[in-house]
């Protein structure tokens, strides 16, 4: 019997034995196949949006923008407190500037507003719908040295970002008067603050030359050169429109009487 019974016992370890054994190995491994999965998912899903955002050289745009403050982004904040300021002057728009289509796209969603863009670089890389506003008309490349294909007067309201941070004054001296030219209400100027980072290396040869962020200073200067004069009622009302929503603009905004 008990010689018997000691096979069997040995039999029942060694069968133990493996059994055990496999269950060690699969509690070791199983935590570390999982955090190897998990560590995995992150990276598709890491690599798929940054893929999907442009981070890859996929959508130069968005990654234009993102690049530093973007003005023209900034006018698209703005378009509630422009409103407010100006009102009924705010329906024959015309935006000047790198990425127009997203500002008209968005200015087309304002009751009683018409739009218009002109876009002072290439539009190659653009959308559909960009392409669309293009073929309707509504945005147009204009090379914003010289002067811009519109009638005196042609709109109530001009806003300009970015552009003119690209400008050497001796255009600068044409653009800007020539801008007041087509508005019949107003100007309003966006631009960036000495020292902020502003559009890549890679963008330059798109932009011609690096941007050239002046101080406020500069720029009243400029315009008083020119004989352009801001308008106090606007700025006014602005800074008032602004701190009543605790918007606080990453650009600098000159508003000129036309
Ligand atoms: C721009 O125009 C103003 C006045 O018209 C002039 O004083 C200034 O020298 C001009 N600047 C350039 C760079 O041409
Ligand atoms: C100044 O801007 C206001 C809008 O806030 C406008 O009604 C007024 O006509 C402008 N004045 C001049 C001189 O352009």
């Amino acid at each position: 019997m008990s010689r018997r019974a000691v096979p069997s016992r040995r039999l029942n370890d060694d069968a133990g034995i493996p059994m055990a054994s496999s269950m060690q190995q699969k509690s070791k491994t199983s935590p570390l196949v999982s955090v190897g999965l998990v560590v995995l998912g992150v990276l598709l899903i890491v690599g798929y949006s940054y893929s999907r955002s442009g981070g890859f050289g996929g959508n130069k745009e968005i990654s234009h923008l993102g690049e530093g403050a973007s003005c023209t982004l900034e006018v698209q904040q703005a378009i509630p407190i422009l409103q407010k300021v100006y009102g009924d002057s705010m329906r024959r728009v015309l935006h000047v500037g790198p990425a127009t289509c997203s500002v008209v796209t968005k200015l087309l969603k304002e009751e009683d507003t018409e739009a218009w863009g002109a876009e002072p670089y290439d539009l190659e890389d653009a959308d559909s719908s960009c392409k669309g506003l293009v073929r309707k008309g509504l945005v147009r490349v204009a090379d914003i040295k010289f002067p811009l294909p519109y009638q005196p007067k042609s709109f109530s309201l001009v806003i300009v970002s970015d552009a003119l941070d690209y400008l050497s004054p001796k255009y600068l001296n044409k653009t800007l008067p020539d801008l007041a030219r087509v508005s019949r209400d107003g100007l309003v100027v966006f631009t960036g603050y000495p020292g902020q980072q502003r559009a890549k290396l890679s963008d330059l040869a798109k932009f011609g030359r690096p941007a050239k962020l002046r101080s406020a200073s500069w720029w009243i200067r400029f315009f008083f050169q020119t004989g352009l004069e801001e308008n106090e009622t606007a700025t006014k009302k602005f800074e008032q429109a602004a701190s009543k929503r605790s918007y606080r603009p990453s650009c600098q905004i000159f508003h000129l009487s036309s």
